[in-house]
């Protein structure tokens, strides 16, 4: 965040952005259902450049068992960065930022999973970032949500997620690398539309009340338009001709 390319138009006089997209336009989205085959769950994504696979195990043992919970299931997240998915090589030891991301993402799926109905033991879910592009939280967490649907995991509602932003004094849904590296605001939203619940909410940058009001329905929108292709995806394996 904070103009580090200052000659970069953003937002042209007639409301492009620096990708050709309207202001309320989210990039292209595919979302497949299944694939992997060791998996029990698994979905791949493409959310503009970035692209996304995930793979979800369980519920199985927890090992070590100290950290497994009577009462419960618990959910393990982490999401990884291939050193070939950014420009710059990234270093292939976990980072602050993918530690932080799985985090974030973990506890933005608790929520949606009926972990009472497992006790004891875990679903593991492995997010592994083959391309990267900005918003790559968003898009996983939304893969996430239908490998888990895709490994018969009790849920209560899928998490959708985008993050919407503010570039040139305007609010726009779905930021791209450059807009978020260029931009004033960037806010990853992540919700569930049946039970009309945020599980996701961050915010890099600053912006007033109204404007962050803003950024939050507009987020909620595109969170709409994301759960309508969450499920086609899962029609698409189940009911149509896609899936493995
Ligand atoms: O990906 P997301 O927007 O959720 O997280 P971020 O930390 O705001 O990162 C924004 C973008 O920076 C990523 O999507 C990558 O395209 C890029 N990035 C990079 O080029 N090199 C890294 N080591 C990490 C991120």
């Amino acid at each position: 965040m904070g103009g580090r390319d200052a000659t970069m138009v953003l937002l042209d006089e007639n409301g492009v952005r620096c990708d050709g997209r309207k202001i309320d336009e989210t990039r292209r989205i595919m979302i497949r259902a299944g694939g992997l085959k060791n998996a029990d769950g698994s979905a791949y994504i493409e959310f503009g450049d970035n692209k996304i696979l995930v793979g979800v195990f369980g519920p199985r043992d927890v090992h070590p068992k100290h950290m497994s919970n009577t009462d419960t299931g618990i959910l393990r997240v982490r999401y990884h960065m291939e050193p070939f998915s950014v420009g710059e090589r990234k270093n292939p030891a976990p980072s602050r930022r993918e530690i932080e991301i799985s985090k974030v993402i973990k506890e933005a799926l608790e929520p949606a999973v009926m972990l009472e109905k497992f006790p004891r033991t875990a679903v593991d879910v492995f997010i592994e970032v083959l391309q990267a592009d900005g918003g790559t939280r968003c898009a996983a967490l939304t893969a996430a949500s239908v490998a888990l649907a895709d490994a018969g995991i009790p849920m209560r509602d899928m998490v959708a997620a985008v993050a919407s932003g503010k570039v040139a004094d305007t609010i726009i849904l779905d930021v791209n690398n450059e807009e978020d590296q260029a931009g004033q605001a960037d806010m990853p939203i992540g919700y569930m539309p049946s039970l009309n619940k945020i599980t996701l909410l961050q915010l890099d940058g600053v912006l007033t009340p109204d404007e962050y009001k803003k950024c939050v329905d507009v987020g909620v929108k595109g969170c709409k338009i994301v759960y309508e292709l969450q499920k086609k995806a899962l029609k698409d394996k189940y009911f149509g001709n896609g899936g493995d």
